[in-house]
């Protein structure tokens, strides 16, 4: 796993915990920030939004990753994420695939809980044996 260095994983965790106020929770009421650095040195925050017909519900890894591609950024160091939960928030699936589309399979994955602390893991470790463009060769 490429390296990360303890005051910019605190700070990438208090960056996704701002961004957990912006969450849109009607239904679930389960708040989720993330925060996604990319190489550029940028930060882009993003938070869950839900919706009336639940499927079009976007995940705040989503947002983040969504924001970050439309600004034009294309690599990306490493992703916080933190929720209201005791236990450490991972991403789902779908959010699994679209990360892997733009980041490596070392790129760091700091999965906080509401306290602040964390769990480092890697992309690949998520999502082994990912489908990418590679594999279209
Ligand atoms: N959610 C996220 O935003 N990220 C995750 O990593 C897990 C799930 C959201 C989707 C939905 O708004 C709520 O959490 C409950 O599933």
């Amino acid at each position: 796993m490429k390296e990360l260095n303890r005051f910019e994983i605190a700070k990438m965790i208090a960056l996704a915990a701002e961004a957990r106020e912006r969450a849109y929770v009607e239904y679930s009421h389960f708040r989720v920030g993330a925060c996604l650095k990319a190489q550029s040195g940028a930060y882009y925050l993003g938070c869950n939004i839900e919706n009336a017909s639940y499927t079009p519900t976007v995940c705040a890894e989503r947002t983040a990753m969504f924001k970050a591609v439309y600004e034009g950024e294309r690599k990306f160091e490493a992703i916080a994420i933190i929720s209201d939960s005791a236990n450490y928030t991972a991403p789902c699936g779908v959010c699994r695939q679209v990360l892997s589309e733009f980041c490596e399979a070392d790129m760091p994955v700091i999965l906080a809980n509401k306290e602040g602390e964390y769990k480092l893991v890697s992309l690949g470790e998520l999502l082994p044996l990912a489908f990418t463009k590679e594999d279209m060769e």
